[in-house]
């Protein structure tokens, strides 16, 4: 029987496919494994179901001479060294699909919470600090009719397009390809990133993190946006440069920004920490029941294909 190692005691019943058919550690859950504790964990095993903070770096691969296969239980992929896997013959499989609209409804929820202000204004009651109704207290922002700039045009950005074109807002992308069923049903047009940066109230972020897209958004991609604008990013924090755009909050640019995703999570610039304009979670995009039990099942179709020699339904590499 194929032995494989899985890096979360995953709730009961979420692995059931794997039942019977291969032989599983799994890692405890008081305990932390370090790159090498993990490489050692992988020594020998055929297979594994990691997480997208469990780094798979050239010298985890390294080590894992029996491993055929990397269930990576997320849509990003940017945690493992794909081409390393490549060169070693090890398959590689994400989950989407499954969690797009999940992560796609909590982008919206991020936008109306930093553009109408509600956390600021839970905080407001909660210290005692409403007298009374005024016409000019913590006044915000209406989604309908404000420009939002998608920056990539994949299942999530999409999908996040669609809903907010149904809340009447106007939308433009940025993406490597045209995304023609897109521009079909949202009306969006295609522009470049500086056009995007210089004209739009609403930046969502939902491109995928690869070298390219490293600190996309830093000081200067910053500095061209509109005062008041906004900026959400569910996809991967270093998209942004968290410093700079830190810095640029400081100077009193922005509108507001709502974060999902971190650049060294869990750890997060202290300064945004304390800033009223910011909306932050703990990266939980796809954390629905729904969509966290469906990703369960799909890492294990693709774990259990992979071993059996078979093309998995979602090979990334
Ligand atoms: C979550 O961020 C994922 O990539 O699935
Ligand atoms: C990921 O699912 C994406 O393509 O947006």
């Amino acid at each position: 029987m194929d032995k494989i190692f899985v890096t979360y005691p995953f709730p009961e019943g979420w692995l059931s496919l794997l039942e019977g058919k291969v032989k599983i550690e799994i890692k405890s859950e008081d305990e932390f494994l370090s790159r090498e504790e993990l490489a050692e964990k992988l020594k020998d095993k055929d297979g594994a179901i990691v997480l997208l903070g469990d780094i798979i770096d050239k010298g985890v691969l390294e080590k894992a001479r029996k491993l055929k296969v990397i269930s990576n239980y997320a849509v990003g992929y940017d945690n493992i060294d794909i081409e390393e896997a490549r060169k070693r013959g090890i398959i590689v499989t994400n989950t989407p699909d499954v969690l797009t609209n999940a992560t796609a409804e909590l982008t919206v929820s991020l936008i109306f919470a930093v553009i109408r202000r509600i956390l600021e204004s839970n905080e407001f009651l909660h210290q005692g600090n409403f007298t009374g109704w005024e016409p000019d207290l913590l006044l915000g922002y209406e989604l309908k009719d404000s420009l939002v700039g998608i920056l990539g045009a994949g299942r999530i950005g999409s999908v996040v397009a669609g809903k907010l074109y149904a809340l009447g807002a106007k939308i433009v992308y940025y993406d490597a390809s045209k995304n023609e069923d897109l521009e079909k049903e949202t009306k969006a047009e295609k522009e470049g990133l500086k056009w995007i940066l210089q004209n739009a109230d609403i930046i969502s972020i939902h491109l995928p993190l690869t070298q390219k897209t490293h600190h996309l958004i830093d000081e200067k991609e910053l500095s061209m946006m509109k005062d008041n604008a906004f900026l959400i990013n569910t996809g991967r924090g270093a998209i942004i440069n968290e410093a700079s755009l830190a810095e640029t909050l400081r100077t009193g640019k922005l509108g507001g920004v709502a974060l999902d995703v971190f650049e060294n999570e869990p750890g997060i610039n202290t300064h945004l920490l304390r800033m009223e304009n910011v909306v932050l979670t703990p990266h939980i995009g796809s954390a629905t029941y729904k969509a966290r039990k469906a990703m369960a099942e799909i890492a294990c179709r693709n774990l259990l294909a992979a071993l059996k020699g078979e093309e998995p339904p979602n090979r990334v590499a």
